[in-house]
């Protein structure tokens, strides 16, 4: 009877196709919100750990959670990782409680689950998008199989600091590029059927800004204005939502004063009623009750209070929800309406996933075991990890290596498996992982010396010697130099990036014996390499590039594949330019100078936007990589220059291999708006593909550049087009040399 007044009600306010149209599943969850009650439905609204799982905060309040599962107190459970265990707790759930509505298993899969990928940031430099999409339905594939059906991926989180070590999970500082990314990701989890056993549940992160710390620190106060924050970092959660993505989860930071889980503008007004978003928020880890810390809330109930406020409608592990939400609704502060939305959104989503269907539909410990390291998902792991190497530097041609060259494999990564993993690999197996060793000892026919030489940041006794040593006898000295795994991901800011002390002595050390000196730079994120720079012949990113790497390393060194990956971030010459991107805005005072002023004696002052010592430009630019060939790119053509606003343009181009090497490139093509209301990126990134070429092959690329793609923020805050000229680039890289024009009429 009660339904059926609800009903009329909305018919009134609506109209009244809004209550016949419900879907079988809306009316299966209504059905059971009747039955539930208000601690139930604050328990969906739950998600604990149990202590197994991985503690990456604070301590919450403490639960019993197998008390709670079986009073049907658990919405959810994060970092059960066994596929027995995740079967055990599914049953306590289902069998012994009231409902048995089942529990939603959630991890961080974040680039590959068994078999490990390339890190996002390094994925992102294959400018791959089908490999991309590829690797998270293999990670989909994986996960499921283990009884996890939600995964806290893909970060979306643009960033142009390096300092933040978070910028190992995403795509790097474009939102082109980072919306592209991230709705082939949300594709490759969800696929097409989320109820579907392979696929499963994606979730946009960190909802929002999370990317943008002051001073490049993790969990940091975030604050810029509206139309920056739609402008750059808005798109890449967008483009993952309106992909489909059915949860989003709230950032650990503020925006504009107000914590992420907290704010009811960025959850309800801006997610929900803006953007469309259909599905449910999860806190991030604990961040409910740090308003506490932040002070904004003077204890967990006023936290949870506001939290419920904001329509969050999950809490990661913390427990406020449940320790307080009963009092806030008693006491009048929160309406029920309110927490039967939130509730509803979650049950709806388990329901997508078949999961009242049939609770054990992902999992099981035989289908675990027979669903892991399949060759082709290793195969496809190795072809993603040499599409993401980045070639930066290739004097004379020093690269590829003859097979039969005598190889001094020098470093402290050349056989760390954790290395090749990198930060959150939380189902990878180090001691799987392919390292550059292995990876070469298989490929090259010469003698290969392996001599760690010193340790990340610490000198090991004799170690430079007996470097030097190998580097003498050899052909070549190829040096893993960088960064452990450990120093990228979560809580791994750093002030500097440069290369440590004890690294930079070992490569000075050993090129001083003139043998030719090639570096493997491992890494999980940009580095400031012009102090060292000069000391490599050759010098190729090969980042933390998963369980296949060392293959994939050794595939590029011997040239049976020709580098192809391109930079997602901006690589700068040192700490100071830091925050750097090549989208920036033009300034009042722009500079065309390159060289910075070096000498104090002749120290001219210069009236423009510049350092006095150092230039703007990075050591290597946004788009840019070499490869072992040569591509050209001539004839553009603007087939429509004089569109109308709302019209599309068509662009194109030949790309051409002159070299003898068949070979990849990037063609990119960049815009830049010549007078609007608001000032403008200097150069946008608006279309990419990877273009494949046989030696003296030229083919013709075309882009459509969409007339959404020229929409900006306006001066009038509406996202939208504005008339006017505009310039086109396209060529490898953000500084694209070949030029054309349309107009906006
Ligand atoms: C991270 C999230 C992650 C969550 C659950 C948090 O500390 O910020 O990215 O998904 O933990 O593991
Ligand atoms: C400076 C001002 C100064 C003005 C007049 C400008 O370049 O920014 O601070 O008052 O010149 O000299």
């Amino acid at each position: 009877m009660k339904r059926l007044f609800e009903c009329l009600a909305v018919a009134v306010v609506l109209s009244f196709s809004a209550c016949t149209q419900k879907t079988e599943a809306e009316k299966f969850v209504d059905d059971l919100m009747e039955k539930m009650t208000l601690r139930e439905k604050l328990g969906q609204m739950t998600q604990v750990i149990p202590k197994t799982g991985v503690i990456t905060g604070p301590e919450g309040e403490p639960m019993n959670i197998e008390e709670l599962l079986k009073a049907g107190e658990v919405g959810s459970m994060l970092g059960v990782r066994r596929a027995e265990q995740i079967e055990k707790y599914q049953r306590m759930a289902v069998d012994s409680s009231r409902l048995g509505i089942p529990v939603l298993f959630g991890f961080d899969i974040i680039h590959g689950c068994k078999v490990i990928f390339p890190i996002n940031l390094a994925a992102a430099c294959s400018w791959d998008i089908d490999a991309i999409r590829q690797s998270a339905q293999i990670a989909a594939y994986e996960s499921a199989a283990t009884g996890i059906a939600w995964t806290f991926s893909p970060m979306c989180d643009i960033s142009a600091d390096p300092r933040w070590g978070r910028v190992s999970e995403g795509a790097g500082e474009d939102p082109f590029l980072g919306s592209a990314v991230s709705r082939a990701m949300v594709e490759g989890y969800q696929g097409t059927d989320l109820s579907d056993s392979s696929t499963i549940l994606a979730c946009v992160k960190h909802f929002a800004a999370y990317g943008a710390p002051e001073a490049g620190r993790d969990y940091n106060t975030v604050d810029m204005s509206e139309r920056m924050f739609r402008d750059r970092y808005l798109p890449p959660y967008k483009s993952a939502i309106d992909a489909g993505a059915m949860s989003v989860m709230s950032s650990f930071n503020d925006y504009d004063g107000i914590p992420a889980s907290g704010n009811k503008w960025l959850m309800k007004d801006l997610l929900k009623d803006e953007l469309g978003f259909k599905g449910f928020v999860v806190s991030d880890y604990h961040a409910v009750i740090e308003m506490v810390d932040h002070g904004v809330a003077a204890d967990h109930k006023e936290a949870a209070l506001k939290s419920l406020k904001a329509y969050l409608d999950m809490e990661m592990v913390s427990g406020s929800y449940l320790n307080h939400g009963e009092e806030l609704v008693e006491e009048g502060l929160i309406d029920m309406d309110a927490i039967d939305q939130m509730c509803r959104s979650i049950l709806l989503v388990k329901y997508y996933l078949g999961l009242f269907e049939d609770p054990f539909r992902y999992g099981g410990v035989e289908r675990a075991k027979a669903s892991v390291y399949k060759p082709e998902h290793l195969d496809f792991a190795r072809e993603v990890a040499r599409e993401s190497m980045v070639l930066l530097k290739n004097d004379n041609d020093v690269l590829p290596l003859d097979e039969s060259a005598d190889i001094a494999l020098i470093g402290p990564y050349v056989s760390d498996g954790d290395a090749m993993l990198g930060s959150w690999a939380g189902f990878g197996e180090k001691d799987k992982a392919i390292t550059y060793e292995q990876g070469i000892r298989e490929r090259f026919k010469g003698r290969i010396e392996t001599v760690r030489g010193c340790d990340p940041f610490s000198e090991v006794e004799g170690g430079v010697q007996k470097a030097v040593r190998a580097a003498s006898k050899a052909d070549v000295a190829v040096l893993t130099l960088g960064y452990p795994g450990v120093m990228s991901g979560e809580a791994a800011s750093m002030a500097t990036v440069e290369l440590p002390q004890a690294q930079k002595e070992l490569l000075e050390a050993v090129r001083k014996t003139g043998t030719p000196v090639v570096v493997l730079l491992v890494t999980g994120r940009p580095m400031a390499l012009e102090s060292v720079e000069s000391l490599m012949d050759g010098l190729l990113v090969v980042w933390h590039p998963g369980s296949e790497g060392g293959r994939a390393a050794a595939d590029l060194l011997s040239g049976d594949y020709s580098p192809s990956g391109h930079l997602a971030m901006t690589f700068p010459r040192c700490d100071g330019q830091i925050p750097i991107r090549y989208n920036h805005k033009a300034t009042g005072r722009p500079t065309d100078r390159v060289q910075g002023v070096l000498s104090l004696d002749n120290l001219k002052k210069y009236y423009k936007s510049c350092y006095l010592f150092t230039p703007n430009t990075p050591l290597y630019p946004f788009g840019y990589g070499l490869s072992y060939t040569h591509f050209a790119f001539d004839s553009l053509e603007i087939v429509n220059p004089e569109p109308v606003v709302g019209e599309d343009v068509t662009v194109r181009m030949r790309v051409s291999n002159t070299g003898e090497r068949d070979g990849a490139t990037v063609a990119q093509l960049y815009i830049h708006d010549q007078v609007a209301s608001t000032t403008r990126p200097v150069r946008e990134l608006k279309g990419f593909k990877r273009v494949d070429l046989k030696a003296g092959e030229s083919k013709v690329v075309e882009f459509v550049l969409k007339a959404e793609d020229m929409a900006f923020c306006r001066e009038d805050m509406k996202f939208a087009q504005e008339p006017g000229d505009f310039t086109v680039w396209v060529g490898e890289d953000c500084n694209a040399s070949l030029e054309g024009r349309f107009t906006v009429r």
